[in-house]
């Protein structure tokens, strides 16, 4: 990519896509495209046609997407699947008719199987049966990895794939019931500190591992796959290491001050025991993350805090 080059962000307001927003301006590029769902609806064909045959550009970044936490996930499964098919299907399409160079699919670690080994190496994929709750959106997310990958084999067309792990960092979505568990729980106790609450109540058991990436480490990854990898398979991006819900339900009343009790809810869902990805293929790229949990939870809290934050 030169620094001139037209570069589209699809879901440039989202966490992800606004990260890689900020990252790019960063490094000097200065000829991005970007456009709100409102100002294109990239659910419908033509609308995507039309915009791909008038912009035209070069590199894309694909990071809009209908996204949510498990309850969103599990009770809006039509609009899950439906929606992120639509989105992917049109735009890696349109970016096979208008030539572009190069373009990076965000997949999410939901596409692994439930039960699959740990940590998730990328060979997993298709090994084995997902996650309930999430599974309408980890089809979608596997028929985009399935489209970069059919584009390339039979166009010949640069599309790649990265798998990111839990996100949470600057412009995260903070809805009471819709969000992720990071902002989810930044949120709680948040609001359980100003109210002076004795207790706040958990999801699940606690004992579920998951891994945490900070978003502008992920925007940096991802800048230098752009730059760097043209495999057909996709390639995992995350921490390297994961935390029991449990500590880091510890570690974040700790950066809040929250000085009440913390109750395990085990009747509502943990989802998937664990979930941490392999890094390996990145690292022997020579990346690693900058940001550590400690660090990113204070960032991420004062951005909340600041109200740099969506709940939608
Ligand atoms: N968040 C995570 O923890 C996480 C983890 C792993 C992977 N990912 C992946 O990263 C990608 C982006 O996630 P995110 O967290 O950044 O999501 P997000 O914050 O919800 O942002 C999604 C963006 O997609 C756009 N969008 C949604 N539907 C659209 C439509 N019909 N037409 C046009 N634009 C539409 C929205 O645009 P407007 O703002 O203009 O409405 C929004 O800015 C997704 O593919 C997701 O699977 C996220």
């Amino acid at each position: 990519m030169e620094k001139q080059s037209k570069i589209y962000i699809a879901g440039h307001r989202g966490m992800v896509g606004s990260a890689m927003h900020r990252k790019l301006i960063s490094e000097g590029f200065n000829n991005i495209v970007v456009r709100t769902s409102a100002e294109l609806d990239l659910t419908n064909q033509h609308t995507v046609a039309q915009f791909f045959e008038q912009e035209k550009p070069e590199y894309v970044f694909l990071a809009a997407a209908k996204v949510g936490g498990i309850i969103a996930n599990n009770t809006y499964r039509a609009d899950f699947i439906y929606q992120n098919l639509m989105i992917e299907s049109n735009i890696i399409h349109q970016s096979y008719v208008h030539k572009v160079k190069k373009l990076m699919f965000f997949g999410s670690s939901c596409i692994y199987p439930k039960l699959a080994p740990q940590p998730l190496k990328e060979d997993y994929l298709l090994t084995g049966a997902l996650e309930y709750t999430n599974e309408p959106y980890a089809i979608a997310k596997i028929a985009g990895i399935k489209l970069c990958e059919s584009y390339r084999e039979q166009y010949g067309c640069n599309f790649i794939s990265v798998m990111p792990t839990n996100l949470y960092g600057y412009g995260d979505n903070y809805h009471p019931s819709h969000s992720h568990v990071m902002p989810a729980l930044i949120r709680r106790m948040h609001e359980a500190k100003i109210n002076q609450a004795p207790f706040i109540e958990a999801w699940g058991t606690g004992s579920p591992l998951r891994e945490f990436l900070f978003v502008d480490d992920l925007a940096d990854a991802c800048y230098m796959l752009m730059q760097e990898y043209n495999e057909k398979q996709f390639i995992n991006v995350g921490f390297g290491e994961d935390i029991s819900i449990k500590d880091l339900i510890y570690l974040i009343k700790e950066t809040i001050g929250y000085a009440g009790e913390i109750k395990f809810d085990s009747t509502k869902p943990d989802g998937t025991p664990r979930k941490l990805m392999d890094i390996q293929k990145l690292k022997n790229m020579g990346w690693t993350p900058k940001i550590s949990l400690q660090e990113g939870i204070k960032l991420a809290y004062h951005d909340f805090l600041n109200g740099n934050f969506r709940s939608i």
